[in-house]
């Protein structure tokens, strides 16, 4: 298996590190990639060095144990981290370097950062002596290049895989052949906070689209909640073994892809031997340097693109931040602002930054008036574009701050919005006199969420108003005739100001119930129809009202929105409908008329004025 040209270049651990000078800094392969067994011998070498330095991008093998054991003799130093490497971070054990990694190759070489010796994990060569770097292609190549010696653990056990991930066997100055499995690492299951925010996610991702994933629970949700899409394709800086079941039932086929078409991407991938298997010597896979990976013009360079990033923190201006301190998997800068940067680039692309209300057992809301202080923000307030938790989605972009706190507290954990809106009054982020419906029942919200086909075969989205339409709800109002407005507020003139559009997003689905008809993706919608409900507790009948936009008058918008209306008061169990119409109003007359319940009406001063009773 190896030529016998390099056979003198077989060495002992011992020996290999024998080499390697004081003071030197040493890269390692990261993840699966870790040379398990050389590095495993490492802390003895150690024993009699001096101030060495182990760099690597991420471990959760022997160096990220290590780690813990710094001392004067070695210490090791990260680009990105786990759970244990970040405690060990923050108990000031290990270094972090924050830095983009698409930019880590070019300072390697650049020699900004240095790296003497590297230790790599490579498959046997081939017969033209080429070993492939498998599971991990990450920052490999430029480290071997930017050394003055490499050390090669050559396993057979090492999947060959595609992209650019070969390396010629020349290159190495001391081989240890050693077969062994590689590190293992396996996600847990997705919970069901962590499959509803895919499920939030997936609302977002179309048919066609080219998705990053990752690690952890809530890319494991998105992944399980795309099993109705089609023609996905993958660009992404790692994936683990759960995208197996994606490519197996044809959701991933990379088929749609602008670039790489027909592939997934990545740097590299974290699972078990059924994740290596798959990938060997598979060519629906490529492995490429970060440095092309997470360059955020490659990504762009995807149609579609929707990058998925886990934030440890929002807070309600919209920055994201991944925190030192915390204990979550997501942590470090890593490939986050360039998935970000890349995907708002995309044509037709959108960046989400997914992540659950609350942590440590519920008691801490995510959604914050602040980022904690030691957070490192990965989005910032310029970057944000969508956020997903698993009460819904929050459409930040060209939104202002008000608009931001808004949106943002209705998909906070409910326990912890009153505080949220208490603290950006405080901050002046909303209105003084701002309120939200705190006792939202968000199970209602959901159940009235649908989708209607008009008479033209339109599809518009039917669902219950919120606070954060204010300022839209105000530009559709403005947008009416004046002949509309007086159809429906009989009436001229009117300031359609914040105190009198606020109270009209109150919806508490007791005594006021407000829908719109939409058309566009969820958190890009566009109003084209307002209905609403106020009931009179005495006579248990609700006086009722709608508009509808100029351009979709006749379409059927409004027997929609009737329709849905009609369910939400019987679900309430009211009796009917009650409403003051101009005589010649033909619109509305017909409206009403349109439907099977019974019609009651009186006229006065060219008023009539109609009950629509519910059959019971
Ligand atoms: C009343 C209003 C909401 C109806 O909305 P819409 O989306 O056009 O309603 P639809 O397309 O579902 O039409 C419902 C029925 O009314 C009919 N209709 C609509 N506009 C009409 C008009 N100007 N004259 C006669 N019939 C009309 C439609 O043809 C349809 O009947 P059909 O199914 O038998 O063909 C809309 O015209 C509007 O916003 N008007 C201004 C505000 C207003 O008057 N609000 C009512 C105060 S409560």
């Amino acid at each position: 298996m190896i030529p016998e040209t390099h056979r003198p270049k077989i060495l002992s651990p011992s020996r290999a590190f024998a080499r390697i000078k004081r003071g030197e800094s040493i890269f390692i392969s990261s993840g699966c990639a870790e040379p398990h067994y050389i590095t495993s011998q490492l802390l003895s070498f150690f024993a009699t060095a001096f101030d060495n330095e182990l760099v690597q991008f991420f471990s959760f093998g022997p160096i990220e144990s290590m780690a813990a054991l710094s001392n004067d003799r070695f210490r090791a130093n990260f680009f990105f981290f786990g759970d244990s490497s970040c405690e060990h971070i923050a108990k000031g054990l290990a270094d972090y370097t924050p830095t983009l990694l698409s930019e880590a190759p070019r300072m390697i070489r650049e020699k900004k950062f240095k790296i003497d010796v590297a230790i790599v994990h490579v498959s046997p060569p081939d017969n033209d002596g080429f070993c492939s770097l498998g599971v991990s292609v990450e920052l490999a190549k430029e480290s071997i290049e930017a050394s003055r010696y490499t050390i090669a653990q050559i396993n057979s056990m090492m999947p060959r895989t595609y992209g650019d991930s070969l390396i010629h066997i020349d290159k190495f100055d001391a081989i240890i052949p050693i077969d062994e499995p590689l590190i293992e690492w396996q996600p847990p299951p997705p919970d069901n906070v962590a499959i509803t925010i895919g499920q939030n996610v997936a609302k977002l991702i179309e048919d066609g689209s080219t998705i990053q994933t990752g690690i952890g629970k809530i890319h494991d949700g998105v992944l399980l909640a795309l099993s109705d899409k089609k023609d996905i394709g993958i660009h992404t800086e790692s994936f683990t073994e759960n995208i197996i079941n994606a490519i197996k039932n044809g959701v991933i086929n990379n088929k749609k892809k602008s670039i790489h078409e027909g592939k997934v991407v990545a740097t590299l991938c974290i699972g078990t031997r059924k994740l290596f298997d798959f990938v060997k010597e598979n060519p629906f896979f490529e492995f490429y340097s970060c440095e092309h990976v997470n360059d955020p013009i490659t990504i762009s360079q995807n149609s579609k693109m929707v990058s998925i990033c886990n934030a440890v923190q929002v807070d309600l201006t919209g920055q994201a931040g991944a925190n030192l301190i915390s204990r979550d998997f997501s942590a470090g800068v890593g490939c986050l602002p360039e998935f970000v940067r890349g995907a708002k680039r995309s044509e037709g692309g959108k960046s989400i930054i997914a992540l659950s209300s609350t942590s440590k057992n519920g008691e801490v809301s995510k959604i914050t008036l602040n980022l904690s202080s030691g957070a490192g923000v990965f989005a910032t307030r310029g970057d944000v574009q969508f956020v997903v938790t698993e009460y819904g989605i929050a459409n930040l972009e060209g939104k202002s701050i008000r608009e931001r706190a808004l949106a943002l507290i209705e998909i906070a954990h409910p326990k912890f919005r009153k505080q949220l809106l208490e603290q950006a009054k405080k901050s002046n982020y909303i209105f003084d006199d701002q309120t939200i419906p705190l006792s939202f029942d968000e199970e209602l919200l959901k159940k009235w969420e649908t989708k209607d086909l008009l008479k033209d075969g339109k599809i518009i989205g039917i669902r219950p108003v919120r606070p954060s339409d204010e300022r839209a709800i105000q530009r559709f109002k403005y947008s009416l005739s004046d002949e509309d407005v007086f159809l429906r507020f009989m009436s001229t003139g009117i300031r359609f100001n914040h105190s009198r559009v606020m109270p009209l997003t109150m919806v508490d689905f007791k005594t006021h119930v407000a829908i719109i008809a939409f058309i566009g993706s969820p958190g890009e919608e566009e109003i084209i129809g307002i209905a609403r409900y106020y009931n009179n507790p005495s006579t248990n009948i609700a006086e009722v009202a709608f508009t509808v936009n100029e351009k979709w008058r006749r379409r059927g918008v409004g027997t929609s929105l009737l329709k849905h209306l009609t369910r939400i008061a019987k679900s309430q169990n009211i009796k009917g409908f009650r409403a003051e119409i101009l005589a010649k109003n033909k619109a509305m007359m017909r409206l009403f008329h349109k439907s099977e319940c019974t019609i009651h009406s009186s006229f006065e001063d060219n008023l009539f004025t109609m009950w629509y009773l519910f059959d019971t």
